[in-house]
């Protein structure tokens, strides 16, 4: 069946980072630690009937760029960063059908701490919670948790392949029917319907059963945003949402279809799991307004500091040694591949100063600028072009902003509500429930 003229899907990137506080999209902000500005902004998100909001996570002030934290606490790129599973709680409280996804590492977490986290998480929620897995990369991490450094990119996944096996076992440990509260004879849960899963790994092992009951989902849904072979081979065996950053409809279509050919391998069948396409649309009253915004936020000194110092803690690499003027010498790095050759574009002889311009908002697919009618036509001519299945927004250099959140949820969205592409009522209860709408 032909994808053209289908609805899709719509998930909210942000981290619990300060909200834009002085930038062309300031609304006062920069002082959000008591979460208000994230309920009102998972708030307008239902209200605007997205499938998910979705928080980033990294457990780490970088000290790359410049050999220094001077720089990220300046400008507060990447840091401070609060941990948002105590924040997607509150949200469960105060939304209905929203889904959160949370960010968690499978490095630096313990599989039996992170399945019950996750499984206590959806019965908070109601069956509304999401795991966003990643392996981590980044400076100071290892650091922070007693490591030398990191360990090597692939092994990262074999350690993450572990968890979450183990973690899924531990989800199944509880049958759908265990607990039976039955009065008469006084039984809360009946002990042959809650397993041991005894397995034994590599790098972890767990005796089982989970000391929690089973949650809404059975399990969080799981999102994953591998880039490389192994990366896309993880998401492709356990994700339900995938995330990609790769640029170009020419590039969203073959990561789809490799993503999909790898779940096939795995006998999964392909509609099961969303690829979401990352884009960051600079939604204006009309094009020229739109257009003046993007070029305000894109030429400012702190967006290009931001897109250097955000890749330098990424990659690892200090780019601040390196000539504006000059193209990038290729480099290799073991932890976030895909970003450093993405502003590189090695071979190309562009220099630094015109990758970090064209790298604009780092993880866009697409570029989106114009009015809400302009915007709303091209995103629906990428997804029927490439066959996709939604997207997933991001604020500009990751600053959440009222008026940027507002001129998608009252802008952009009621222009793809008009054309029928995106839903106007929420018909499920859960989080994977919306994914699988349709
Ligand atoms: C949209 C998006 C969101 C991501 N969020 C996080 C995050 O919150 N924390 C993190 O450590 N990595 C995050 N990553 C990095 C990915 O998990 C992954 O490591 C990256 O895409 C590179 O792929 P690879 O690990 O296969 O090399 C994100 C990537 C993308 C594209």
């Amino acid at each position: 069946m032909s994808d053209v003229g289908r609805p899709f899907h719509l998930g909210y990137f942000t981290g619990f980072v300060p909200d834009e506080w002085n930038g062309p999209l300031a609304s006062g902000g920069g002082d959000f630690w008591n979460g208000h500005f994230y309920v009102e902004l998972a708030q307008a998100l239902e209200r605007a009937k997205f499938d998910f909001l979705m928080f980033e996570d990294a457990v780490a002030i970088p000290d790359t760029y410049g050999g220094s934290r001077e720089l990220y606490l300046r400008h507060n790129f990447v840091a401070p960063k609060g941990d948002p599973v105590p924040l997607a709680a509150i949200i469960g409280y105060l939304t209905r059908h929203l889904g959160v996804g949370v960010t968690m590492s499978t490095t630096f977490t313990l599989p039996y701490q992170v399945a019950r986290l996750c499984s206590t998480m959806d019965s908070l929620l109601g069956g509304r919670f999401g795991w966003n897995l990643v392996t981590t990369a980044g400076a100071g991490i290892a650091e922070n948790y007693g490591l030398d450094k990191l360990p090597d990119h692939d092994e990262r996944y074999e350690i993450a392949d572990e968890t979450v096996s183990i973690a899924k076992a531990l989800w199944n440990s509880w049958d759908e029917d265990a607990v039976v509260r039955d009065r008469e004879n006084g039984i809360y849960a009946d002990a042959s319907k809650v397993h041991e899963i005894n397995y034994r790994g590599t790098h972890f092992s767990s005796r089982g059963p989970l000391n929690t009951v089973r949650s809404p989902q059975g399990q969080p849904v799981l999102i994953q945003a591998g880039a490389s072979p192994a990366g896309m081979d993880f998401a492709a065996k356990h994700a339900e949402v995938i995330v990609t950053a790769v640029r170009g409809t020419e590039a969203m279509k073959a990561y789809r279809d490799e993503i999909r050919g790898r779940m096939t391998a795995y006998g999964r069948d392909p509609d099961t799991c969303k690829v979401l396409f990352v884009v960051t649309p600079i939604v204006g009253r009309t094009d020229e307004e739109a257009q003046a915004t993007y070029e305000a936020l894109l030429s400012s000194e702190r967006t290009a500091l931001d897109v250097l110092a955000r890749v330098s803690g990424w990659s690892g690499h200090d780019l601040s040694q390196y000539d504006l003027d000059e193209p990038l010498p290729e480099m290799h790095t073991e932890a976030s591949r895909g970003i450093l050759e993405r502003l590189a574009q090695w071979g190309t002889g562009k220099t630094l100063r015109q990758c970090v311009r064209e790298m604009g908002f780092s993880h866009d697919c697409i570029d989106l600028v114009g009015s809400p009618d302009t915007v709303a036509d091209a995103m629906c001519a990428a997804i029927d072009e490439v066959g996709g299945d939604g997207y997933l927004i991001e604020s500009p250099g990751f600053q959440p902003s009222r008026v940027f959140t507002a001129s998608i949820t009252d802008g952009l969205v009621p222009a793809l509500q008009r054309r029928g592409r995106v839903r106007t009522e929420y018909r499920g209860t859960t989080f994977r429930d919306h994914l699988l709408e349709f």
